[in-house]
């Protein structure tokens, strides 16, 4: 089906869009258009599963909305959608199937895998349940990088208010070995449970940091590596000749950033149990249903996908900035990269032509209100437009008086500030405002409401990616990096320089200075 797919930038809807960049959006007003319409925050405002979006400070009308649905409808974004929940192979550069929803769908959503997938998550969610009851087990460290690190490390962080107190969780990725040498220090061989998180199980970071791992256990006096370690991996083979007896799998259909629902969330689950992990699967499934079944007008991950590339192709906006007014979703700026950033960021097609237009945009940010005291001035008087997107929780889980109102209240300040601005100060003190935020309000942060949140982005970057026509499930890009950084540890130890350009050999001379030739 992917031969059928139009160019976006060959339709109809495009030319469309064009124009009305040219005669109504390159000079959309903000302010104007809430003054001429009473109704535009229920127009362009919907609840979704679990959450309700405030999209009406987008820098969109609804003629613009209507035109970005036909480029969706022209361009097969349902049909292609359809193909995913089929099981039908889009990542087509790797003839793969697309199938990560299957794993937060229930039992009898019968897909040939769906047998599987509940008796792996059963087994699995069993043994968190047995690591929880084992007082022994005062640390779990969890080795991994990429979707193997950010999904459970986000999400370990933001449900902290659900985790079980006794139980400290370590997260170590970074192939630099100040990392794992920093936890080592902390934890006990007997008190630690080590999860070895690799979908390929080759990854060197992960390897690296795997072994030393199991040498210091080794050498610490720890005997028992089947009790202290476990492995989530698609490469099972692998991680029994590693040595660990107790492997939890899943299946080549599951992207690492798409992981956070397979074994690779066990991590999580140890922290919240089964009952809150299989919450967590129904408030993302609950997504999953709103987006098949959804009209595409009244489709949240559809209307944020479109917007995108309206901002990114029409106007131009090459960054989004990430702001969650909750500090326990401070990891998820870094997890929404991975996850838009290595799906979209590509410059070809899904038949490796050139693109002649944007893809992803950087996404990048910080928890409220710190943004706010220290990049939020280039967000309000800076040269660039950035929108920014705003997650607010409405009930907090302290009792601290007074906090929560001061952050709901400065969250909602930022969002009225960058498009209201502020023209009678003068000089300095203006703020030119009519700058776009989209604003997303969760009534409390638990599993479902985090569930749903994570699939809402998902789908939204697979819209994003279906308009463009890109493969958003391959990871080409970080090949190269990683061929050339074996060849660069092998001169590193010998001195190696020929064939070298000039500033890497130059480099590789200085980082070697003192060392044997
Ligand atoms: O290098 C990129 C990547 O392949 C990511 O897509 C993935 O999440 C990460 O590396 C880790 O891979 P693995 O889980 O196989 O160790």
């Amino acid at each position: 089906m992917s031969a059928a797919r139009p160019r976006c930038d060959e339709t109809l809807a495009w030319r469309r869009l064009q124009e009305r960049f040219r005669s109504e959006g390159a000079a959309f007003d903000l302010r104007q258009a809430f003054a001429q319409d009473a109704g535009r925050f229920e127009r362009f405002s919907q609840p979704a599963p679990h959450l309700f979006a405030d999209l009406s400070k987008n820098l969109i009308d609804a003629a613009t909305e209507q035109a970005l649905f036909s480029l969706a409808r022209e361009t097969g974004v349902e049909a292609w959608r359809d193909a995913m929940f089929a099981g039908e192979r889009i990542n087509n550069t790797e003839q793969r199937a697309v199938k990560h929803w299957l794993l937060r769908a229930p039992r009898d959503a019968g897909d040939a895998d769906s047998v599987a997938v509940h008796e792996t998550l059963d087994a699995m969610l069993a043994y968190a349940e047995r690591v929880r009851a084992d007082a022994a087990i005062t640390d779990v460290v969890n080795i991994g990088i990429g979707g193997s690190d950010l999904g459970p490390q986000m999400a370990v962080a933001a449900l902290d208010a659900f985790r079980k107190p006794a139980q400290r969780f370590h997260f170590v990725s970074n192939v630099d070995g100040h990392e794992l040498d920093a936890v080592l220090q902390r934890v006990r061989p007997e008190g630690t449970l080590f999860l070895v998180a690799s979908k390929t199980f080759t990854t060197l970071e992960t390897m690296t940091n795997a072994r030393s791992a199991r040498a210091w256990f080794q050498r610490q006096g720890g005997r028992d590596v089947a009790r202290h370690f476990a492995a989530l991996t698609t490469n099972v083979e692998a991680a029994r000749e590693f040595g660990v007896a107790t492997t939890f799998g899943f299946w080549d259909w599951v992207g690492g950033r798409y992981s956070l629902w397979s074994a690779i969330g066990l991590p999580l689950a140890i922290a919240v149990g089964a009952q809150r992990f299989r919450e967590l699967l129904a408030g993302a499934h609950a997504m999953d249903l709103h987006f098949r079944l959804e009209p595409l007008e009244r489709n949240l991950p559809v209307r944020l996908g479109l917007l995108d590339v309206w901002y990114r192709d029409f106007h131009g906006f090459s960054s989004r900035s990430i702001a969650p007014y909750h500090s326990a979703l401070r990891r998820l700026p870094a997890y929404l990269q991975q996850l838009e950033m290595e799906s979209n960021g590509k410059s070809v097609d899904a038949h490796g032509r050139p693109l002649a237009f944007g893809t992803s945009p950087v996404l990048w940010g910080e928890p409220g209100t710190n943004g706010q005291h220290a990049y939020f001035q280039m967000l309000h008087q800076g040269t660039d437009r950035v929108p920014v997107e705003f997650f607010a929780v409405r009930q907090a889980a302290h009792a601290l008086p007074g906090h929560h109102d001061l952050l709901l209240a400065n969250a909602l300040a930022q969002a009225q500030a960058l498009m209201q601005g502020r023209a009678d100060a003068g000089g300095h003190r203006n703020f030119p405002g009519n700058r776009p935020s989209s604003f997303f309000v969760l009534e409390t942060l638990d599993p479902a409401s985090l569930g749903a949140l994570i699939a809402l982005y998902e789908h939204r970057v697979f819209t994003s990616g279906a308009v463009w026509g890109i493969d958003s499930f391959d990871q080409w890009g970080v090949e190269l990096g990683k061929v050339l950084a074996g060849d660069l540890a092998q001169r590193l130890a010998s001195g190696d320089t020929a064939g070298l350009d000039g500033s890497t050999a130059g480099l590789l001379r200085r980082l070697r200075a003192g060392r044997a030739a």
